[in-house]
């Protein structure tokens, strides 16, 4: 059996990629338990600072939740839907947000329903040239369920994301940084030397600047301003406790 994720090492920094390119890589149950197993490898990696995800092929980064894997769920009962399909899908994108090390998505293609669910739970994305992103979901008769009712209006203001996902229209890579919902669009021949330079730029710092910056940021930006604030400095307190940043405070000091 091929990987359905592969891993790749390009120094401290992972390249995973989904593989399923004659489904444009769709998101099968077996694909999303493997992703789940591969980010629990890196997070113990700590020679891993940081993480790619792109998929396989020229076509796309993912069209999305396999529809034939969970339609039998889907017609047996909401509930086993809901167990198989709905909280599968939330647990991957959610892992993914809320990774110690940054994932970069890396859009080299078409990024649909959860394809485009998975792109909104990176920390950040750049897209080629020829991306495309869409909420299909209405199609098939129900709302987005990997989080993207949620995300998509938190990235992009509700009228925008409304627009995506009561249409299920396509937008194209410079629409999709323009709503921000991707940093940067890139030739698609540079587009995983841009990610890889993009995560060097971010692993030149400490580990744990990283991750509690990471987790400031993804915790906070759901909550009140108070308790975000609370959030802030919590992980100030876990900066603060460790060697890394006096390390790094020094060094600036003897620059
Ligand atoms: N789930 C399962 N299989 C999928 C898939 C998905 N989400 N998206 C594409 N595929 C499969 C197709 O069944 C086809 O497989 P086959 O050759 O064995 O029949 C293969 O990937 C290529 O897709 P195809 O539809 O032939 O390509 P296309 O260029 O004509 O259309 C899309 C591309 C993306 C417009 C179309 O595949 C599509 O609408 N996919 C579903 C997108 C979606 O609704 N995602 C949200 C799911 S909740």
């Amino acid at each position: 059996m091929p990987e359905l994720v592969t891993l790749d090492r390009e120094g401290p920094h992972a390249v995973l990629t989904l593989n399923r390119p004659d489904k444009l890589n769709a998101l099968s149950y077996a694909l999303i338990d493997e992703l789940m197993a591969r980010l629990d490898s890196i997070e113990a990696d700590d020679t891993l600072r940081a993480v790619v995800l792109t998929g396989a092929g020229q076509r796309a980064f993912s069209a999305g939740a396999d529809i034939a894997g969970f339609a039998p769920d889907l017609a047996a009962s909401p509930e086993q839907a809901l167990r198989r399909f709905v909280q599968r899908g939330q647990a991957m994108t959610r892992r993914i947000e809320a990774f110690g090390k940054p994932v970069i998505a890396a859009v080299n293609g078409l990024a649909f329903g959860g394809g485009c669910e998975t792109v909104e739970a990176c920390a950040l994305a750049i897209a080629a040239d020829h991306a495309s992103f869409a909420k299909p979901e209405i199609r098939l008769g129900f709302p987005p369920p990997f989080g993207g009712t949620q995300r998509l209006p938190r990235h992009v203001g509700r009228k925008r994301a409304l627009e995506m996902v009561l249409t299920g229209d396509a937008i194209d890579a410079p629409r999709a940084a323009a709503l921000g919902l991707v940093n940067q669009v890139v030739d698609r021949s540079r587009l995983i030397d841009s990610a890889l330079a993009l995560a060097a730029r971010i692993t030149r710092h400490t580990p744990v600047a990283v991750a509690c910056t990471l987790r400031a940021v993804t915790r906070g930006i759901n909550l009140p301003i108070d308790e975000a604030l609370q959030v802030e400095a919590a992980q100030f307190m876990v900066a603060a406790g460790s060697a890394q940043t006096h390390a790094a405070t020094a060094a600036w000091l003897a620059r």
